[in-house]
């Protein structure tokens, strides 16, 4: 079982790997209509779980406490569902599931802002 940090950090990697392939893809056919689901994919996806997983690396306590595995599958769950949702709605489909996904992101942020205040950072208090 890989530990909490290599988790976010391996899924924010597997994130940026499809987002820039999206992006490729995007520029080769010079089509840019979905281009807020690619940016959402990579700063929901990418930058915001890095920086979640450079968090719990560097704040053992933090990792190893009841609520980190959670709070990683809370924010896969937000990324999985978000950036779906954002395409539906791109493409006239419905808002609920962009929705859905809007209000995990903020739930998985507010997890984040609690363990942060929980925990420290690194050995900050
Ligand atoms: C191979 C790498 C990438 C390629 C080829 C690529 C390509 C593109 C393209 C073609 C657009 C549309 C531009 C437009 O219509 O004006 C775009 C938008 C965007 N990209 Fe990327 N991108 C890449 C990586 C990234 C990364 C790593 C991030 C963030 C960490 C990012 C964030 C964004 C954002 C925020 C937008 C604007 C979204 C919007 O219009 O709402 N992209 N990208």
């Amino acid at each position: 079982m890989k530990s909490v940090p290599t988790m976010f950090l391996a899924t924010a990697a597997f994130f940026v790997l499809l987002g820039m392939i999206w992006g490729i893809q995007m520029s080769a056919t010079g089509n840019h209509d979905l281009s807020p689901a690619h940016g959402h994919l990579n700063l929901v996806g990418f930058v915001t779980m890095s920086v979640m997983g450079i968090y719990y690396a560097l704040t053992p306590a933090a990792a190893a406490s009841k609520w980190a595995w959670p709070h990683y599958f809370l924010a896969l769950g937000a990324v999985v569902i978000l950036v779906p949702g954002i395409v539906m709605a791109l493409t006239g489909k419905g808002e609920a599931l962009a929705k859905a996904g809007s209000v995990l992101s903020v739930v998985s942020v507010v997890a984040f802002l609690a363990m942060i205040l929980k925990f420290g950072f690194g050995n900050q208090k």
